[in-house]
């Protein structure tokens, strides 16, 4: 992937400069988002603008967040880089200052850049043709705030590097009472009797978009139960089915946690339906 996007214009990425004085490279002060195209057709491109600027306001970064010309640049992306199945990547940082200091200039324009990597093609309701996540479990180590989705990610970073070094696919956290906030990249759902639950949106969990998307397709369709509730680590060592989503990912079923199967340790029917569902309605959002 080579043309990027960086504060108006569209250039080759190895010639794509920030200065390191931009507060993101300095303090990681900034936001972004991650929306998948599938051979051109955007995913939750609204409901993603809508939680960036969320988090814009949340950090007193000054931006007002316009839905077609954040579409002009990625559809501009997608068809710079050949469309495919793409994920698109929006950044905006507080920009760069001529002082490193934790205070901020009101002044500063913030630094926005987009650019376009290659993703799979768009997961498939079938269990042979799905690669199922082993996980690990650890005490959730990040900030207060992980509803922002900043783009100060170390602790995320840490908590997935436990995982990838072990050979598995994700780190699924849990807070000092024992309860699951979220894993390292992703929402968690633990399956039980055929009820769906997952963890009620906190300062603790990133409102998560294919999240939301699911909760809302699973709704309409009614043939599964949902509940948003605490969830605690011993019904995760006790679901029939556990999943995990995120935008380029849809939704993961997941066979072993900590070395130990879920259940039979194979990926489970309500996976099925669930995925089915999401597949076929995603692009209405
Ligand atoms: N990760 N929780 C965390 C901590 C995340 O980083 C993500 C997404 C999610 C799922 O959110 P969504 O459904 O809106 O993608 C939950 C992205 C994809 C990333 O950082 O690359």
């Amino acid at each position: 992937m080579s043309t990027v996007y960086l504060n108006g214009n569209y250039i080759p990425m190895n010639e794509a400069r920030i200065s390191p004085m931009d507060r993101g490279f300095l303090f990681g002060d900034g936001i972004y988002e991650v929306v998948p195209s599938y051979d051109g057709q955007l995913v939750g491109l609204a409901p993603h603008l809508k939680r960036m600027q969320d988090g814009l306001d949340a950090i007193g970064i000054e931006l007002r967040v316009d839905y077609d010309h954040w579409r002009e640049i990625a559809l501009q992306l997608i068809a710079r880089n050949g469309s495919g199945n793409l994920g698109l990547y929006f950044h905006v940082s507080r920009g760069a200052d001529t002082k490193r200091n934790h205070a901020y200039p009101d002044d500063l324009a913030p630094t926005i850049f987009a650019f376009a990597y290659e993703i799979p093609s768009a997961p498939v309701a079938d269990k042979n043709a799905t690669t199922p996540f082993s996980v690990i479990t650890a005490k959730d180590l990040r900030w207060q705030r992980c509803n922002i989705k900043s783009t100060s990610l170390l602790g995320n970073v840490m908590h997935y590097q436990q995982s990838h070094t072990g050979g598995h696919n994700e780190t699924i956290l849990y807070n000092d009472r024992d309860e699951i906030t979220e894993a390292s990249s992703c929402n968690v759902y633990v399956i039980k009797n055929g009820i769906v639950a997952t963890p009620l949106l906190d300062e603790q969990k990133l409102p998560g978009i294919t999240r939301d998307t699911l909760l809302e397709i699973l709704r309409r369709d009614g043939s599964i139960a949902i509940e948003e509730r605490v969830v605690t680590l011993a019904e995760l060592n006790d679901a029939d089915e556990v999943w995990l989503s995120s935008s380029s990912r849809d939704i993961v079923p997941v066979i072993a946690i900590d070395e130990k199967p879920v259940a039979d340790g194979n990926i489970g029917d309500v996976w099925l339906v669930a995925q089915t569902l999401y597949a076929t309605h995603k692009f209405d959002f």
